[in-house]
């Protein structure tokens, strides 16, 4: 493995909740581990549950007609722009290169708890952007002793999380870098931080400026696989996006009574995006990004009328007490957020936004059309008749996965008004929510033991919320399920499933593969117990579920359904690597975010590693005789959060994000638990990783 030459640095790793610090889960999800799970709804699964066998299916030719179809139009885009607006997805654009048949042939390195990134042998890493780091052309260098707001809202956020690049032209050699900043440290980020109560409220000003997003134009290093910022020019395209930038509410939930506020008495504007955590790339060159653990930034649910009161209970904030525990106290600096006198402000978040990068002046869209929950993201893939089909979970222990089906077809054409049609099918469509039913129920006893089938599977169908602005669940209106979508799923008797993270679609075969990340209250004491599609009580290291929609249609309502990969050490008997001969896989737990590469292999990166070690990125096969080979390719510094990786186009730069690193109770930025990446405290940070001998990753 190659490191950097610093001197490892050996903390232990203090288990909270899972292999999460207890400071982890303050700043995190306000604590959310250390309260109920929020749905307590009296949820039987429908009556469809199925108990016949359901064999695996084969590729699905129209599902990769869907990811064909995708290129097709991004190459299209490519073609006629203008040179600066000659913009194509990445990962979507040309043709791929030929799919290595001897797989992942990197060596897989070794857990571990090093203050640094360890990447394979033959590969090298560097920073791109670390927390600070001017963004906006004239911003100031950064100085954590006198940091300010104003300064905050041109430097690049805090906690980076998932992140896309979008190529700026048809060479491969200048890029926009987007990424997530989902939320803050404020005792990593102010020298002499003591509470919450003690920061200033220029302070709270500056952890909103560094939330949000940021928008960064790249280059690469000669012909090699790294990437650094452009530091020169107009970077016209470089951008902020925080905790107060307007935004413009879409949808048929657009201006509904729950979204006025005394600010907005139309219900149709909102400042700013919270807790933006994964996100996904629309075929039409734009951005989207979910709001997850918006809860947390609320105080006074005690003093709200009594009948919005069950609603925001359910999406985590407290009704009882005016200041719960791990609130971040925004309230000081923005009246807003104490919802005493602005109660329907936390429904302003929660949401689905749309951003478009190559638009500096773009005024970002949250879609109502598809609901509102603790969103971790939204990917993308065509359905067979060229809708729109978006995948998302709602993470939290015991909440659903969900898909959204558009009305209108994409506009393959690249004139201005293709993509201004292109802009409005979010807009507009059937949103859904999964039920799963099961091939060998009675045999599900939580241990993890497989089926006598041999798998855990089964079919499963989308049972429709709203179409269009009609709402399909009775006793709801249309806003109220866009708005309080998860009472409407609860009435429908969706699936409970083990934290629904990243919901990827495979452009190759149309196959949604779900991140479950883990849920220890599975199975305990008066929750729900274990089932086939979240088989395993006391659920530490989550699973990777794969779905396959009945006719090889992204827009069906049907599909069937399978575990490729139930998570934790190999050695441990309730682990399952879709049969692989488990000695020589990597050990691996709490799966987060998806990502595939140029050949379909699927990339995952974790989140609180229960195991010991630190978190990471692996890489493994997913069909053929290697599906199964789970392999680490690399490791974060003490702390951190592997949140996300994305595999350039041409296969040859892995783009990570380096979140949270030093998250370790009791640390400080005075006291620093983790040193990366500048051997001073700990910065998060973007960086590349490639291959020293310039060839494919992974390959
Ligand atoms: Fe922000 Fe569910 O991870
Ligand atoms: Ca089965
Ligand atoms: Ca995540």
């Amino acid at each position: 493995m190659t490191a950097s030459p610093r001197p490892p640095r050996s903390l232990p790793l203090l288990p909270g909740h899972g292999g999460r610090s207890a400071m982890t889960c303050l700043y995190r999800c306000g604590n959310a581990c250390s309260h109920a799970a929020p749905n307590s709804s009296d949820n039987p699964y429908f009556g469809d549950v199925v108990n016949a066998e359901v064999s695996r299916r084969g590729l699905l030719r129209a599902g990769s007609l869907g990811a064909l179809v995708i290129g097709v139009g991004a190459a299209a885009l490519a073609t006629d722009a203008a040179p600066a607006q000659a913009v194509a997805p990445a990962g979507h654009t040309g043709p791929r290169p030929p799919i290595n048949g001897a797989g992942l042939t990197f060596k897989p390195i070794p857990p571990n708890t090093l203050d640094t990134v360890i990447v394979p042998n033959g590969y090298d890493n560097a920073v791109i952007l670390r927390w600070g780091d001017p963004v906006v052309p004239g911003a100031p260098a950064f100085r954590a002793d006198r940091q300010s707001a104003a300064a905050q809202a041109t430097q690049f956020g805090y906690n980076n999380d998932w992140l896309v690049t979008l190529p700026l032209d048809r060479h491969g050699r200048r890029a926009l870098l987007v990424v997530n900043h989902e939320y803050t440290n404020e005792n990593l980020m102010f020298p002499g931080y003591t509470t919450p109560e003690a920061l200033t409220v220029e302070q709270v000003r500056v952890a909103m400026a560094a939330h949000g997003l940021s928008v960064v134009e790249i280059e690469r290093v000669g012909d090699t696989g790294q990437w650094v910022p452009v530091t020169r020019g107009a970077r016209r395209w470089n951008r902020r996006i925080t905790a107060g930038t307007p935004m413009r509410f879409t949808g048929p939930a657009a201006g509904s009574a729950l979204l006025r506020t005394a600010a907005d008495p139309s219900g149709t504007m909102v400042l700013g995006s919270l807790n933006n955590c994964a996100g996904g790339l629309t075929p039409w060159g734009t951005i989207l990004s979910g709001e997850e653990n918006f809860n947390q930034y609320f105080v006074g649910g005690d003093a709200v009328p009594a009948g919005a009161k069950p609603a925001l209970t359910r999406y985590g904030i407290d009704t009882v007490n005016r200041y719960p525990s791990g609130s971040r106290k925004w309230e000081r600096a923005d009246a807003r957020f104490d919802l005493s006198a602005h109660p329907n402000e936390a429904n302003r978040f929660g949401w689905i936004m749309e951003l478009d990068p190559h638009d500096p002046n773009f005024t970002p869209r949250k879609h109502t059309a598809l609901g509102r929950f603790k969103h971790e993201g939204a990917e993308i893939i065509l359905a067979r008749d060229g809708r729109v089909v978006a995948y998302m979970g709602d993470d939290e222990r015991f909440d659903y996965l969900y898909k959204f089906v558009s009305d209108k077809k994409l506009r393959r054409g690249d004139k201005p008004f293709d993509r201004a049609h292109n802009m409005t099918l979010l807009e507009s469509g059937t949103l859904y929510v999964a039920s799963f039913g099961f091939s060998s129920a009675p045999e599900i006893d939580g241990s993890g033991t497989l089926p006598a089938d041999g798998a855990f599977n089964g079919t499963g169908r989308w049972i429709p919320l709203a179409r269009g602005r009609q709402s399909l669940v009775p006793g709801m209106s249309v806003d109220e399920v866009l708005v309080h979508t998860r009472l409407a799923a609860d009435a429908v008797g969706a699936t409970k499933m083990d934290r629904p993270e990243d919901v990827a679609p495979n452009l190759r075969t149309g196959k949604v593969y779900a991140a479950l990340t883990n849920n220890t209250r599975r199975g305990a004491t008066g929750q729900p117990a274990a089932d086939e599609v979240n088989p395993r009580s006391n659920n530490r290291h989550g699973h990777i579920l794969e779905i396959t929609e009945d006719g090889g249609d992204n827009a069906a309502t049907t599909f069937t359904w399978a575990i490729p990969i139930v998570c934790g050490d190999p050695a441990d008997p309730s682990t399952y690597f879709a049969g692989y001969d488990k000695t020589k896989v990597s050990p691996i737990s709490c799966p987060d975010n998806l990502d595939f590469d140029a050949h379909g292999n699927l990339w995952i990166s974790t989140d609180g590693n229960a195991l010991g070690s630190n978190d990471g990125l692996f890489a493994v096969p997913l069909d053929g005789p290697e599906r199964g080979h789970v392999k680490q390719f690399l490791t974060v510094p003490v702390g951190a959060e592997q949140a996300s990786a994305s595999l350039s186009d041409d296969n040859r730069t892995a783009f990570v994000s380096v979140q949270h690193p030093g998250e370790i109770d009791g640390a400080s930025m005075d006291n620093p638990a983790s040193t990366w990446p500048d051997g001073d405290y700990a910065r998060p940070a973007v960086i590349s990783v490639w291959r020293v001998d310039g060839r494919q990753i992974g390959a």
